[in-house]
């Protein structure tokens, strides 16, 4: 599956045709749908739900009204709030609620319009309903166009955790509509950049430099070709957490105060320099870790604060660490996961890495 560049689907009565899009298809059989990248992608939307044959629709959306795209059948308006706070099984209920009060039923179809906590909990709460129903995503962040809302995982939190529960449920189709992107902080712009920042050693190569709707279009092409070749998380889906093992533990030894992002841009140069202290990749490449973190504005050092001891620990209890301290790491057949990786090489890579104060306003 690739990204090809072709015309958006039908016309939509009263909306410009959009501009050339990227469509990345994701062929999982009877579960396949397609992402459609670029500016004005929610435009497609219509066509896409009278191509199900949904009659009606909830739009569950955390942008304002004028934002919200056209659905061309009987629409119920739900506002949403983006962030953690709100992503929780509370709000999944609350919205089973009121689809149950609409009376949305199998053949309709469920829109979320959000960042990356909306399309995760909108994702789950469609997966509970009814016991399915379909649902559309049109993220409205970068890190959730280019990441949350691809590969049909969806979760919520706990007071005891982040994502602790959710479902695997594949949307019908994905619009990243880059004309979102134009009123993202830049804070959100550089979370979204660090995911990009890491698809360079997962597969896409350098990415630099392109039209930023290419640059989402390579990355999704990417988590696509992934998720097909393991939907439910048993081998290659690791990949995806390059940069994550020290990232997760940074974000949490920050307290959330460094976004996703940044934790996985910082993540993203450790991995290069522990890949080169195992003498998988020479210095060029651990270089190379660097500079395209630096291109995106990135943070690239370990916060100042941070105590390593106890950033060895949250790594330990990472949930994806099954294998005592394991990373994904760049080597001569690219990368790949890799456990029992000694803790005292941890250390002193960690030890090596500069320390930096990050502008967390
Ligand atoms: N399901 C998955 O596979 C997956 C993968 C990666 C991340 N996630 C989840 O995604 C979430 C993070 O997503 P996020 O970074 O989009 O966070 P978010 O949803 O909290 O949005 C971040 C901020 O951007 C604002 N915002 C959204 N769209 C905007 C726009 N167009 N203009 C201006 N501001 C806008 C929001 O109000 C919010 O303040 C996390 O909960 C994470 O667990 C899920
Ligand atoms: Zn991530």
């Amino acid at each position: 599956m690739h990204a090809s560049a072709q015309q958006a689907g039908p016309p939509v009565a009263g909306a410009p045709e959009p501009a050339a899009l990227h469509v990345v298809d994701v062929p999982l059989g009877e579960r396949s749908y397609s992402v459609h990248i670029g500016a004005g992608a929610r435009s497609v939307l219509p066509g896409i739900i009278a191509a199900l044959g949904a009659r009606r629709a909830v739009l569950v959306s955390a942008r304002p009204d004028d934002w919200n795209p056209e659905t061309g059948v009987e629409t119920l308006v739900l506002p949403a709030r983006d962030g953690e706070p709100d992503k929780t099984l509370a709000a999944v209920g609350g919205l089973c609620s009121r689809f149950a009060r609409f009376g949305l039923t199998r053949d309709d179809v469920v829109v979320s319009v959000g960042g990356g906590t909306t399309t995760d909990t909108v994702g789950l709460a469609a997966s509970l309903f009814h016991r399915g129903v379909p649902v559309i995503h049109v993220p409205t962040t970068l890190l959730a166009q280019v990441d949350a809302s691809i590969g049909g995982k969806t979760a919520v939190n706990l007071p005891e955790g982040k994502n602790l529960v959710g479902a695997y449920w594949q949307p019908k189709a994905v619009l990243c509509d880059t004309d979102y992107l134009g009123t993202l902080p830049r804070r959100e712009w550089t979370n979204g950049y660090g995911e990009i920042a890491r698809c360079m050693f997962i597969g896409t190569g350098d990415l630099r430099g392109l039209p930023v709707s290419e640059q989402i279009a390579a990355s999704v092409a990417r988590k696509a070709e992934i998720v097909v070749a393991d939907e439910r998380d048993a081998g290659l889906r690791h990949l995806l957490n390059y940069g994550h093992t020290l990232g997760h533990a940074l974000e949490r030894a920050t307290d959330y105060a460094l976004r996703h992002g940044e934790g996985v841009a910082i993540g993203t140069v450790f991995a290069g320099r522990l890949a080169g202290a195992l003498g998988r990749i020479d210095d060029e490449r651990v270089a190379e870790h660097l500079e395209v973190v630096e291109h995106y504005g990135l943070p690239t050092g370990l916060p100042e604060s941070l105590d390593i001891a106890e950033a060895i620990t949250l790594m330990r209890r990472d949930k994806k660490a099954t294998r005592g301290l394991s990373f994904v790491l760049d080597g001569p057949a690219g990368a790949e996961l890799v456990g029992d990786v000694e803790e005292s090489l941890v250390a002193t890579t960690l030890a090596g890495m500069p320390r930096q104060s990050h502008d967390l306003a």
